[in-house]
């Protein structure tokens, strides 16, 4: 069978692009995706991440250094605890480190207007750390779809003089 030169250029090349897309969604399932959560926060409980070393009760408490603290967020549907019910509160000119979990499902911890933005991964925590020179306040919204109140999902951060 006669194969023209062109058909054959074209059949290598669409194979070569479904391999190249079976290579990288194989290398984000993985790879890149869970090894960056993993390595800031480490393991945790997936159902009850208090129950966890690493993990404290939600709230904001002093870090190792002054001006430095951390903030203990969970995330649940449809609930920053704290940030919805209450507003995280931490004062200007400090540098903050959230840890971030979830006790049910995949949910999206983003500080709007900042570059903070995060997975938060039922059993895993997620780590970021961040410096407020002044007063504010922001919105955090969830960005991963987590079920029918996805979209009321959200909450706040003052930053206070
Ligand atoms: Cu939580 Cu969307």
């Amino acid at each position: 069978m006669h194969v023209h030169r062109f058909e054959r250029i074209w059949l290598v090349g669409s194979l070569l692009l479904i391999a190249l897309f079976v290579a990288t969604v194989t290398y984000g399932a993985v790879g890149a995706g869970y090894g960056m959560v993993d390595a800031e926060g480490g393991q945790v409980d997936g159902t009850d991440p208090t129950a966890s070393e690493n993990v404290r009760e939600p709230g904001v408490y002093n870090g190792s250094e002054d001006g430095h603290y951390d903030v203990y967020v969970e995330t649940q549907r449809f609930l920053f605890v704290p940030g919805t019910n209450e507003p995280i509160r931490v004062p200007a000119n400090s540098t903050v480190t959230f840890h971030v979990t979830s006790r049910d499902v995949l949910h999206g911890f983003e500080i709007v207007g900042t570059n903070i933005n995060t997975m938060t991964v039922p059993g895993q925590k997620a780590m970021v750390t961040a410096e407020f020179d002044e007063p504010a306040e922001y919105g955090i919204v969830c960005n991963e779809y987590c079920g029918s109140g996805h979209h009321t999902m959200e909450g706040s951060l003052q930053v206070v003089p």
